[in-house]
Protein backbone atom coordinates (compact mmCIF):
# COMPACT_ATOMS: atom_id res chain seq x y z
CA UNK A 1 0.00 0.00 0.00
CA UNK A 2 1.16 3.36 -0.83
CA UNK A 3 1.42 6.19 2.09
CA UNK A 4 0.92 10.32 0.81
CA UNK A 5 1.83 12.71 3.93
CA UNK A 6 0.73 16.50 3.14
CA UNK A 7 0.99 19.14 5.86
CA UNK A 8 -0.57 22.19 5.62
CA UNK A 9 1.13 25.55 7.34
CA UNK A 10 -0.56 28.92 7.68
CA UNK A 11 -2.61 27.87 4.72
CA UNK A 12 -0.02 26.14 2.20
CA UNK A 13 0.22 22.79 1.60
CA UNK A 14 3.25 20.27 1.66
CA UNK A 15 3.89 16.87 -0.03
CA UNK A 16 6.01 14.68 1.89
CA UNK A 17 7.68 11.19 1.04
CA UNK A 18 6.98 8.41 3.49
CA UNK A 19 9.11 5.59 4.21
CA UNK A 20 8.65 1.98 4.56
CA UNK A 21 10.51 -0.82 6.49
CA UNK A 22 11.44 -3.93 6.48
CA UNK A 23 8.66 -4.94 8.77
CA UNK A 24 6.29 -2.32 7.29
CA UNK A 25 7.03 0.41 9.65
CA UNK A 26 6.38 3.64 8.41
CA UNK A 27 8.18 6.90 8.74
CA UNK A 28 7.20 10.51 6.93
CA UNK A 29 10.77 11.50 5.76
CA UNK A 30 11.03 15.57 6.49
CA UNK A 31 14.24 15.87 5.52
CA UNK A 32 13.41 19.18 3.55
CA UNK A 33 10.79 20.43 6.02
CA UNK A 34 13.08 23.53 7.32
CA UNK A 35 13.94 24.76 3.83
CA UNK A 36 10.87 24.48 2.40
CA UNK A 37 8.35 25.60 5.29
CA UNK A 38 10.57 27.54 7.87
CA UNK A 39 9.91 25.00 11.27
CA UNK A 40 11.20 21.89 12.61
CA UNK A 41 9.46 19.21 14.32
CA UNK A 42 9.99 19.44 18.23
CA UNK A 43 9.70 15.72 19.93
CA UNK A 44 11.57 16.30 23.00
CA UNK A 45 12.53 12.61 24.25
CA UNK A 46 12.47 11.68 20.28
CA UNK A 47 9.27 9.27 20.77
CA UNK A 48 8.53 9.93 17.51
CA UNK A 49 11.59 10.12 15.86
CA UNK A 50 13.37 7.77 13.71
CA UNK A 51 17.14 9.42 13.94
CA UNK A 52 18.27 6.66 11.20
CA UNK A 53 17.22 3.57 9.10
CA UNK A 54 19.46 0.43 10.40
CA UNK A 55 19.73 -3.09 9.23
CA UNK A 56 20.45 -4.45 12.81
CA UNK A 57 17.90 -4.69 15.13
CA UNK A 58 14.36 -5.04 15.00
CA UNK A 59 11.97 -4.54 17.63
CA UNK A 60 8.00 -4.33 17.87
CA UNK A 61 7.40 -2.84 21.12
CA UNK A 62 3.30 -3.59 20.77
CA UNK A 63 4.05 -7.76 19.66
CA UNK A 64 6.98 -7.96 22.32
CA UNK A 65 8.88 -8.64 19.33
CA UNK A 66 12.97 -8.41 19.02
CA UNK A 67 15.14 -9.68 16.22
CA UNK A 68 19.03 -9.16 15.85
CA UNK A 69 19.73 -9.16 12.08
CA UNK A 70 16.06 -10.97 11.73
CA UNK A 71 17.14 -13.82 13.97
CA UNK A 72 14.68 -13.84 17.05
CA UNK A 73 16.06 -13.74 20.69
CA UNK A 74 14.55 -16.89 21.21
CA UNK A 75 16.55 -18.67 19.27
CA UNK A 76 19.70 -16.89 19.63
CA UNK A 77 19.16 -17.19 23.38
CA UNK A 78 17.96 -21.33 23.62
CA UNK A 79 20.75 -22.21 20.41
CA UNK A 80 23.61 -19.10 20.07
CA UNK A 81 26.67 -18.41 22.04
CA UNK A 82 27.71 -14.78 23.18
CA UNK A 83 30.41 -14.65 20.56
CA UNK A 84 28.32 -15.87 17.77
CA UNK A 85 25.61 -13.15 18.52
CA UNK A 86 28.33 -10.71 18.35
CA UNK A 87 29.30 -11.76 15.13
CA UNK A 88 25.97 -12.06 13.57
CA UNK A 89 25.27 -8.65 15.27
CA UNK A 90 28.21 -6.89 13.63
CA UNK A 91 28.51 -8.69 10.45
CA UNK A 92 24.67 -9.21 9.53
CA UNK A 93 24.72 -12.82 8.94
CA UNK A 94 25.91 -16.13 11.58
CA UNK A 95 29.95 -16.55 10.73
CA UNK A 96 30.53 -19.43 9.15
CA UNK A 97 32.70 -22.04 11.60
CA UNK A 98 36.06 -21.14 10.09
CA UNK A 99 34.53 -17.36 10.96
CA UNK A 100 33.83 -18.21 14.11
CA UNK A 101 37.17 -19.57 14.65
CA UNK A 102 38.95 -16.93 13.83
CA UNK A 103 37.04 -14.55 15.81
CA UNK A 104 37.40 -16.58 18.66
CA UNK A 105 41.19 -16.50 18.28
CA UNK A 106 41.28 -13.13 17.86
CA UNK A 107 39.54 -12.43 21.01
CA UNK A 108 41.91 -14.81 23.09
CA UNK A 109 44.86 -12.90 21.15
CA UNK A 110 43.64 -9.85 22.35
CA UNK A 111 42.26 -10.29 26.03
CA UNK A 112 45.85 -9.38 27.64
CA UNK A 113 46.19 -5.70 28.98
CA UNK A 114 49.52 -3.66 27.71
CA UNK A 115 51.31 -3.67 31.15
CA UNK A 116 51.38 0.04 31.05
CA UNK A 117 47.40 0.14 30.74
CA UNK A 118 47.41 -2.21 33.67
CA UNK A 119 48.81 0.34 35.84
CA UNK A 120 46.31 2.71 35.06
CA UNK A 121 44.24 0.93 37.71
CA UNK A 122 46.86 2.16 40.36
CA UNK A 123 45.56 5.76 39.10
CA UNK A 124 42.07 4.96 40.71
CA UNK A 125 40.85 5.28 44.33
CA UNK A 126 40.36 1.20 44.86
CA UNK A 127 36.18 2.94 45.27
CA UNK A 128 36.11 3.90 42.19
CA UNK A 129 32.83 3.47 39.94
CA UNK A 130 33.82 0.87 37.07
CA UNK A 131 31.88 2.20 34.50
CA UNK A 132 33.95 5.21 35.23
CA UNK A 133 36.79 3.24 35.01
CA UNK A 134 35.37 0.85 32.49
CA UNK A 135 34.93 4.10 30.09
CA UNK A 136 38.60 5.53 30.92
CA UNK A 137 39.88 2.56 30.26
CA UNK A 138 38.07 2.33 26.44
CA UNK A 139 39.57 5.52 25.38
CA UNK A 140 43.14 4.83 27.15
CA UNK A 141 43.23 1.62 25.46
CA UNK A 142 43.16 3.19 21.91
CA UNK A 143 46.64 5.15 22.81
CA UNK A 144 48.03 1.96 22.09
CA UNK A 145 46.44 0.59 18.74
CA UNK A 146 46.69 4.10 17.04
CA UNK A 147 46.55 1.99 13.72
CA UNK A 148 42.87 1.04 14.88
CA UNK A 149 42.04 4.71 14.88
CA UNK A 150 41.39 4.81 11.12
CA UNK A 151 40.02 1.35 10.01
CA UNK A 152 40.10 1.41 6.09
CA UNK A 153 39.34 -2.49 5.98
CA UNK A 154 37.46 -5.24 7.04
CA UNK A 155 40.26 -7.62 8.36
CA UNK A 156 41.52 -3.94 10.88
CA UNK A 157 37.81 -3.53 11.51
CA UNK A 158 37.26 -7.19 12.77
CA UNK A 159 40.57 -7.09 14.90
CA UNK A 160 39.38 -3.58 16.68
CA UNK A 161 35.95 -5.40 17.21
CA UNK A 162 37.89 -8.43 18.73
CA UNK A 163 40.07 -5.96 20.90
CA UNK A 164 37.30 -3.98 22.41
CA UNK A 165 34.68 -6.90 23.11
CA UNK A 166 37.65 -9.10 24.56
CA UNK A 167 39.97 -6.32 26.56
CA UNK A 168 36.77 -4.83 28.33
CA UNK A 169 36.27 -8.80 29.68
CA UNK A 170 39.54 -8.18 31.35
CA UNK A 171 39.20 -4.61 32.23
CA UNK A 172 35.70 -4.86 34.24
CA UNK A 173 37.12 -8.30 35.98
CA UNK A 174 40.30 -6.11 37.49
CA UNK A 175 38.42 -3.20 38.27
CA UNK A 176 36.24 -5.68 40.27
CA UNK A 177 39.67 -7.29 41.72
CA UNK A 178 41.26 -3.65 42.36
CA UNK A 179 37.85 -2.82 44.53
CA UNK A 180 38.31 -5.62 46.80
CA UNK A 181 42.30 -5.57 46.91
CA UNK A 182 42.74 -8.64 44.90
CA UNK A 183 45.31 -9.67 42.79
CA UNK A 184 44.46 -9.14 39.25
CA UNK A 185 44.03 -12.37 37.17
CA UNK A 186 45.69 -13.02 34.02
CA UNK A 187 43.40 -14.21 30.98
CA UNK A 188 43.39 -18.09 30.14
CA UNK A 189 43.30 -18.99 26.94
CA UNK A 190 41.87 -21.82 26.69
CA UNK A 191 38.52 -20.42 28.38
CA UNK A 192 35.66 -19.51 26.28
CA UNK A 193 34.73 -15.79 26.74
CA UNK A 194 31.88 -16.48 29.82
CA UNK A 195 34.23 -18.68 31.55
CA UNK A 196 37.05 -16.17 31.04
CA UNK A 197 35.67 -13.56 32.48
CA UNK A 198 34.70 -15.82 35.53
CA UNK A 199 37.79 -16.75 35.79
CA UNK A 200 39.33 -13.37 36.35
CA UNK A 201 36.47 -12.48 38.41
CA UNK A 202 36.97 -15.36 40.74
CA UNK A 203 39.76 -16.95 40.51
CA UNK A 204 42.91 -16.27 42.96
CA UNK A 205 46.42 -17.07 42.68
CA UNK A 206 46.42 -20.22 44.34
CA UNK A 207 42.44 -21.39 43.92
CA UNK A 208 41.52 -21.63 40.79
CA UNK A 209 37.35 -21.12 40.33
CA UNK A 210 35.66 -23.49 38.26
CA UNK A 211 32.06 -22.64 37.58
CA UNK A 212 29.30 -24.77 36.89
CA UNK A 213 27.71 -25.23 33.34
CA UNK A 214 24.38 -23.58 34.47
CA UNK A 215 26.08 -20.39 35.80
CA UNK A 216 28.23 -20.19 32.15
CA UNK A 217 25.22 -20.64 30.37
CA UNK A 218 23.15 -18.04 32.24
CA UNK A 219 25.89 -15.49 32.19
CA UNK A 220 25.86 -16.24 28.33
CA UNK A 221 22.35 -15.73 28.04
CA UNK A 222 22.54 -12.34 30.01
CA UNK A 223 25.49 -11.11 27.32
CA UNK A 224 23.24 -11.95 24.34
CA UNK A 225 20.09 -10.49 25.57
CA UNK A 226 22.11 -7.40 26.09
CA UNK A 227 24.06 -7.38 22.66
CA UNK A 228 21.88 -4.54 21.05
CA UNK A 229 18.85 -3.39 21.33
CA UNK A 230 18.40 -0.85 18.32
CA UNK A 231 18.25 3.34 18.54
CA UNK A 232 18.12 3.07 23.15
CA UNK A 233 20.33 5.62 24.68
CA UNK A 234 23.72 4.67 24.87
CA UNK A 235 23.01 3.32 21.25
CA UNK A 236 22.07 6.57 19.90
CA UNK A 237 24.81 8.16 21.80
CA UNK A 238 27.47 5.83 20.11
CA UNK A 239 25.89 6.92 16.30
CA UNK A 240 26.15 10.71 17.19
CA UNK A 241 29.82 10.24 18.63
CA UNK A 242 30.82 8.07 15.81
CA UNK A 243 28.54 10.66 12.79
CA UNK A 244 31.58 13.61 14.14
CA UNK A 245 33.77 11.06 12.36
CA UNK A 246 35.50 9.63 15.82
CA UNK A 247 37.08 6.30 16.45
CA UNK A 248 34.87 2.88 17.51
CA UNK A 249 36.69 3.37 20.75
CA UNK A 250 35.88 6.86 21.53
CA UNK A 251 32.20 6.41 20.19
CA UNK A 252 31.91 3.04 22.61
CA UNK A 253 33.30 5.08 25.75
CA UNK A 254 30.33 7.12 25.06
CA UNK A 255 28.07 4.57 24.85
CA UNK A 256 29.42 3.52 28.45
CA UNK A 257 28.91 6.63 29.90
CA UNK A 258 25.51 7.28 28.74
CA UNK A 259 24.57 3.69 29.91
CA UNK A 260 25.67 4.50 33.28
CA UNK A 261 22.25 6.51 34.29
CA UNK A 262 19.82 4.59 36.14
CA UNK A 263 16.83 5.35 33.80
CA UNK A 264 19.09 3.13 31.06
CA UNK A 265 21.61 0.78 32.27
CA UNK A 266 21.56 1.54 35.65
CA UNK A 267 18.55 0.32 36.03
CA UNK A 268 19.80 -3.30 36.67
CA UNK A 269 21.25 -1.57 39.83
CA UNK A 270 18.50 0.53 41.07
CA UNK A 271 16.06 -2.61 41.12
CA UNK A 272 18.13 -4.61 43.10
CA UNK A 273 18.59 -1.45 45.51
CA UNK A 274 14.77 -1.58 45.54
CA UNK A 275 14.02 -4.78 46.47
CA UNK A 276 16.92 -4.76 49.30
CA UNK A 277 15.22 -1.64 50.54
CA UNK A 278 11.44 -3.44 50.49
CA UNK A 279 13.60 -6.68 51.97
CA UNK A 280 15.14 -4.67 54.84
CA UNK A 281 12.87 -1.94 55.79
CA UNK A 282 9.83 -5.20 56.22
CA UNK A 283 7.92 -2.75 53.81
CA UNK A 284 4.41 -4.32 52.62
CA UNK A 285 5.07 -4.61 48.28
CA UNK A 286 1.34 -2.99 47.82
CA UNK A 287 2.35 0.21 50.33
CA UNK A 288 5.50 0.17 48.28
CA UNK A 289 3.25 0.25 45.29
CA UNK A 290 0.77 2.56 46.61
CA UNK A 291 3.87 5.15 47.50
CA UNK A 292 5.02 4.80 43.94
CA UNK A 293 1.67 5.73 42.52
CA UNK A 294 1.27 8.74 44.96
CA UNK A 295 0.22 11.82 43.22
CA UNK A 296 4.03 13.90 42.88
CA UNK A 297 6.02 11.01 43.78
CA UNK A 298 9.48 10.87 42.02
CA UNK A 299 9.20 7.18 43.05
CA UNK A 300 9.54 4.59 39.70
CA UNK A 301 9.38 0.91 40.12
CA UNK A 302 13.11 0.80 38.76
CA UNK A 303 12.50 -2.69 36.10
CA UNK A 304 8.82 -1.13 34.90
CA UNK A 305 8.22 0.61 32.19
CA UNK A 306 10.12 0.71 28.89
CA UNK A 307 10.18 3.69 26.19
CA UNK A 308 9.42 1.04 23.01
CA UNK A 309 7.88 -2.09 25.07
CA UNK A 310 4.12 -1.47 25.59
CA UNK A 311 2.86 -5.19 25.73
CA UNK A 312 6.00 -7.02 27.29
CA UNK A 313 9.86 -7.17 27.30
CA UNK A 314 10.91 -10.47 25.45
CA UNK A 315 14.22 -10.38 27.51
CA UNK A 316 12.61 -10.05 30.80
CA UNK A 317 10.58 -13.33 29.98
CA UNK A 318 13.81 -15.40 28.95
CA UNK A 319 15.40 -14.19 31.80
CA UNK A 320 12.43 -14.76 34.08
CA UNK A 321 12.96 -18.48 33.31
CA UNK A 322 16.88 -18.32 33.51
CA UNK A 323 16.80 -17.13 36.81
CA UNK A 324 14.76 -19.72 38.13
CA UNK A 325 16.86 -22.63 36.07
CA UNK A 326 20.04 -20.81 37.79
CA UNK A 327 18.78 -20.60 41.25
CA UNK A 328 16.95 -24.06 41.34
CA UNK A 329 20.25 -25.82 40.01
CA UNK A 330 22.59 -23.52 43.10
CA UNK A 331 19.65 -23.82 45.17
CA UNK A 332 19.70 -20.63 46.46
CA UNK A 333 16.78 -19.18 48.04
CA UNK A 334 16.89 -15.31 47.55
CA UNK A 335 14.08 -13.52 49.34
CA UNK A 336 14.55 -10.81 46.66
CA UNK A 337 13.21 -13.29 43.91
CA UNK A 338 10.13 -13.55 46.24
CA UNK A 339 9.86 -9.97 46.37
CA UNK A 340 10.47 -9.68 43.01
CA UNK A 341 7.10 -12.31 42.03
CA UNK A 342 5.20 -9.92 44.26
CA UNK A 343 5.70 -6.86 42.95
CA UNK A 344 5.02 -8.06 39.67
CA UNK A 345 1.80 -9.60 40.64
CA UNK A 346 1.05 -6.49 42.16
CA UNK A 347 1.83 -4.54 39.33
CA UNK A 348 0.23 -6.44 36.26
CA UNK A 349 -3.05 -6.56 38.26
CA UNK A 350 -3.09 -2.85 39.35
CA UNK A 351 -4.93 -0.18 36.90
CA UNK A 352 -2.21 2.60 37.29
CA UNK A 353 0.45 0.20 35.55
CA UNK A 354 -2.10 -1.28 33.42
CA UNK A 355 -3.29 1.45 31.82
CA UNK A 356 0.21 2.80 31.24
CA UNK A 357 1.63 0.15 30.06
CA UNK A 358 4.18 -0.58 32.44
CA UNK A 359 5.61 -4.36 32.64
CA UNK A 360 8.60 -5.79 33.75
CA UNK A 361 11.61 -4.99 31.55
CA UNK A 362 15.20 -6.70 30.97
CA UNK A 363 16.29 -5.30 34.32
CA UNK A 364 13.95 -6.50 36.80
CA UNK A 365 15.38 -10.03 36.37
CA UNK A 366 19.19 -9.40 35.26
CA UNK A 367 19.98 -8.28 38.88
CA UNK A 368 18.54 -11.56 40.26
CA UNK A 369 20.42 -13.65 37.84
CA UNK A 370 23.70 -11.71 38.44
CA UNK A 371 23.42 -11.77 42.09
CA UNK A 372 22.77 -15.45 41.68
CA UNK A 373 26.00 -15.76 39.73
CA UNK A 374 27.81 -14.19 42.78
CA UNK A 375 28.39 -10.62 40.44
CA UNK A 376 28.52 -7.62 42.70
CA UNK A 377 26.14 -5.01 42.65
CA UNK A 378 29.15 -2.32 41.55
CA UNK A 379 29.46 -4.25 38.55
CA UNK A 380 25.96 -4.69 37.18
CA UNK A 381 25.59 -1.67 34.53
CA UNK A 382 29.54 -2.70 33.56
CA UNK A 383 27.79 -6.48 32.82
CA UNK A 384 25.35 -4.84 30.62
CA UNK A 385 28.31 -2.74 28.77
CA UNK A 386 30.00 -5.82 28.08
CA UNK A 387 26.85 -7.48 26.69
CA UNK A 388 25.96 -4.14 24.62
CA UNK A 389 29.61 -3.63 23.11
CA UNK A 390 28.50 -5.53 19.92
CA UNK A 391 25.83 -3.62 19.42
CA UNK A 392 27.63 0.02 19.61
CA UNK A 393 29.99 -1.37 17.59
CA UNK A 394 27.78 -2.97 14.79
CA UNK A 395 25.80 0.54 14.88
CA UNK A 396 29.31 2.51 14.83
CA UNK A 397 30.22 0.23 11.72
CA UNK A 398 26.88 1.25 9.83
CA UNK A 399 27.79 4.85 9.91
CA UNK A 400 31.23 4.45 9.39
CA UNK A 401 30.42 2.05 6.11
CA UNK A 402 27.74 4.82 4.68
CA UNK A 403 29.12 7.05 2.39
CA UNK A 404 25.65 9.37 2.83
CA UNK A 405 26.45 9.88 6.34
CA UNK A 406 26.25 13.12 7.80
CA UNK A 407 26.88 14.84 11.12
CA UNK A 408 24.40 14.46 13.47
CA UNK A 409 23.15 17.52 14.78
CA UNK A 410 19.79 18.37 16.00
CA UNK A 411 17.84 21.47 16.16
CA UNK A 412 16.34 23.34 19.28
CA UNK A 413 13.52 25.95 19.65
CA UNK A 414 15.16 28.38 21.65
CA UNK A 415 13.04 29.76 24.90
CA UNK A 416 15.68 32.24 26.90
CA UNK A 417 16.22 35.39 27.41
CA UNK A 418 15.31 38.04 24.24
CA UNK A 419 18.65 40.01 23.51
CA UNK A 420 20.15 41.54 26.70
CA UNK A 421 23.09 44.25 27.05
CA UNK A 422 26.14 43.16 28.88
CA UNK A 423 26.20 44.38 31.87
CA UNK A 424 29.80 45.90 33.60
CA UNK A 425 30.75 43.78 36.97
CA UNK A 426 30.25 46.78 39.10
CA UNK A 427 26.51 47.59 37.86
CA UNK A 428 25.14 44.68 39.22
N1 LIG B 1 7.09 3.38 37.82
C1 LIG B 1 6.03 4.18 38.01
N2 LIG B 1 5.51 4.97 37.07
C2 LIG B 1 6.11 4.96 35.87
C3 LIG B 1 7.22 4.15 35.59
C4 LIG B 1 7.71 3.33 36.62
N3 LIG B 1 8.74 2.53 36.41
N4 LIG B 1 7.60 4.34 34.31
C5 LIG B 1 6.77 5.25 33.80
N5 LIG B 1 5.86 5.63 34.74
C6 LIG B 1 4.73 6.53 34.55
C7 LIG B 1 5.18 7.99 34.54
O1 LIG B 1 5.17 8.55 35.82
C8 LIG B 1 4.15 8.59 33.61
O2 LIG B 1 2.96 8.74 34.35
P1 LIG B 1 1.98 10.01 34.07
O3 LIG B 1 1.48 9.78 32.66
O4 LIG B 1 0.93 9.91 35.11
O5 LIG B 1 2.85 11.22 34.19
C9 LIG B 1 3.90 7.49 32.58
O6 LIG B 1 4.19 6.26 33.27
C10 LIG B 1 4.76 7.60 31.32
O7 LIG B 1 6.12 7.73 31.76
P2 LIG B 1 7.30 8.35 30.88
O8 LIG B 1 8.39 8.76 31.79
O9 LIG B 1 6.74 9.35 29.93
O10 LIG B 1 7.73 7.09 30.04
P3 LIG B 1 9.07 6.99 29.21
O11 LIG B 1 8.75 6.18 28.02
O12 LIG B 1 9.67 8.33 29.01
O13 LIG B 1 10.02 6.21 30.23
C11 LIG B 1 11.38 4.64 31.27
C12 LIG B 1 10.54 4.96 30.02
C13 LIG B 1 12.46 5.70 31.45
C14 LIG B 1 12.03 3.29 31.05
C15 LIG B 1 10.43 4.62 32.50
O14 LIG B 1 9.41 3.67 32.34
C16 LIG B 1 11.21 4.39 33.80
O15 LIG B 1 11.71 5.33 34.40
N6 LIG B 1 11.30 3.07 34.27
C17 LIG B 1 12.06 2.77 35.45
C18 LIG B 1 13.55 2.73 35.12
C19 LIG B 1 13.93 1.50 34.32
O16 LIG B 1 13.54 0.37 34.65
N7 LIG B 1 14.73 1.71 33.27
C20 LIG B 1 15.24 0.63 32.43
C21 LIG B 1 14.64 0.72 31.05
S1 LIG B 1 15.18 -0.64 30.07
C22 LIG B 1 16.75 -0.21 29.63
O17 LIG B 1 17.14 0.92 29.52
C23 LIG B 1 17.62 -1.31 29.45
Amino acid sequence: MSHTCRIELDGKSYDFPTVEGTEHELAVDITTLRDRTGFITLDEGYGNTGSCTSDITYIDGDKGILRYRGIPIEQLAEKGSFVETAWLVIWGRLPTAEELQRFRNRLTANEMLHESLRNHFEGFPPNAHPMAILSAMINAMSCYEPEMMEIEDETTLERAAARIISKVRTVAAASYKMSIGQPLMYPHPEFSYCNNFLHMMFSLPYRDYVPDREITRALSLFLILHADHEQNCSTSTVRMVASSGANMFASCAAGVCALWGPLHGGANVAVVEMLEFINQSGMKVSDYVAKVKAKDSKLRLMGFGHRVYKNFDPRSKILKAAADKVLAKLHVQDPLLEIASELEDVALHDPYFVERKLYPNVDFYSGIILRALGIPLSMFTVMFAMGRMPGWIANWKEIHDNPKARLQRPRQIYTGNPIQDYVPIDQR
